[in-house]
């Protein structure tokens, strides 16, 4: 059982989605968590104590001056063996309370008096979670070091549709499984590109290549959530840097390329997730290019640097990993990448699955031969790809 002996506090806080934080309570004790609640008055009026009580086979905490808690020290004593809390759901109000350090219940002084890390599921109404100054206390929070589950898009209970949903039970389950996991990359050092390359044509064109960015964002994100320090160079995408990657910015892929050079040195992974350009425009033009009706236009394309082979063929490179989206036979295009570019593994995925959306299926090849991670969320495989480096990367390294 993946939370074996794992203590967890979960606290709830006043929301329509606390019925959820029932089901995942379940969860968590079916996986061998020991899980303490902690609810807020707001909380108890959409699902009461006792059932939160009979699922996590515990007493429930409600209130700052408890008199089960000796010497009135609950907001320490409550908090001081656990190894995370996770506020599930938090609204807006108690993440503007976080945002700021207040402390004026049970929930909120615990989270302030916690040595343990924090996961907060936001659940609210899609004009609160915009508003401006929510935006501003998640930012605020997420620079604390509180790691944001979701929320996700789609119907609300107050009959609208947008952000503001709470994750599922078993997203935020695999996240606090995730987050709890032995750290199988401590200490190693992880860069990772991601999303796509732009190449001007002129000032306002450019050549590019579809690319949502979220598999590069998601092993990120997974390469952090075990241990490592990683870097993140990313072309232009609509999407939020993973907690606690270090984010570096770039449009061509001579620009990726120049980033990737300074930070290679010294990393122990290389994960090539950036569908580059494998071409640009000779001779972008300074000015607008206008249409001549009726008349053809020729773009002199000339190569751009392969940056993966460029990586793997380094003194002392680190483990690489290229990325490879094809429209078919993936084993036979894998093997060939594989050489011409001299890397160790090949994640290979078919492009009509992976480009834009939010499931992918992979394949890893290496010397050992194939390895199927199935299909599923990126950040699910993320995950495994990171679980398979692990396993495979020279001792020492
Ligand atoms: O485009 P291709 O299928 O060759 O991409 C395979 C791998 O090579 C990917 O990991 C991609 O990030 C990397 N690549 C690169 N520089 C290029 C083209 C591809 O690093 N110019």
């Amino acid at each position: 059982m993946a939370l074996t002996g794992k203590k967890l506090l979960l606290g709830l806080t006043g929301g329509i989605a606390a019925y959820k934080a029932a089901e995942l309570t379940r969860r968590l004790v079916k996986s061998g968590a020991d899980v303490r609640v902690a609810m807020t008055d707001g909380a108890t009026r959409f699902i009461t104590p006792v059932t939160m009580q009979a699922l996590s086979g515990q007493p429930v905490w409600t209130d700052l001056w408890d008199p089960r808690v000796s010497d009135a020290m609950g907001h320490i004593e409550l908090s001081r063996d656990r190894e995370l809390i996770a506020v599930v759901p938090a609204s807006a109000d108690f993440i503007a309370k976080l945002a700021n350090g207040l402390a004026d219940d049970l929930l909120s002084s615990l989270c302030l008096a916690r040595r343990c890390p924090l996961l907060v599921a936001p659940s609210m109404n899609v004009e609160m979670w915009q508003n401006a100054a929510t935006q501003r206390n998640v930012a605020q929070i997420r620079e604390d070091g509180v790691v944001i589950a979701g929320p996700a898009a789609g119907d609300q209970a107050c009959g609208e549709i947008g952000l503001g949903r709470m994750l599922e039970p078993a997203q935020i389950a695999a996240d606090i499984e995730a987050l709890l996991a032995p750290k199988a990359l401590a200490g190693k050092r992880v860069l990772v590109t991601a999303g796509p390359t732009q190449e001007p044509v002129d000032p306002v064109r450019v050549i590019t290549n579809s690319s949502s960015g979220k598999m590069g964002y998601a092993v990120a994100r997974a390469a952090h959530e075990a241990g490592a320090k990683v870097t993140l160079i990313s072309g232009p995408v609509a999407l939020a840097t993973p907690p606690g990657v270090a984010r570096i910015d770039v449009r061509t892929a001579e620009e990726m390329f120049a980033a990737v050079k300074k930070a290679a040195p010294g990393s122990d992974v290389f994960v090539s997730v950036a569908a580059v350009a494998d071409y640009k425009v000779k001779h972008p033009s300074p000015r607008k290019l206008k249409k001549v009706n009726g008349r053809a236009v020729n773009l002199e394309l000339v190569e751009n640097p392969d940056i993966l082979a460029y990586v793997a063929g380094m003194k002392n490179a680190p483990y690489c990993v290229g990325f490879a989206a094809e429209s078919e036979d993936l084993a036979r295009n894998a093997a060939e990448k594989r050489a011409k570019k001299n890397v160790p593994l090949i994640a290979a995925n078919l492009a009509q699955d992976a480009v834009g959306t939010d499931d992918n299926a992979i394949k890893l090849y290496d010397a050992r031969g194939e390895h199927d991670l199935g299909r599923g969320p990126k950040l699910e495989l993320a995950r495994k790809l990171i679980a398979h480096l692990a396993g495979v990367l020279p001792s020492g390294k």
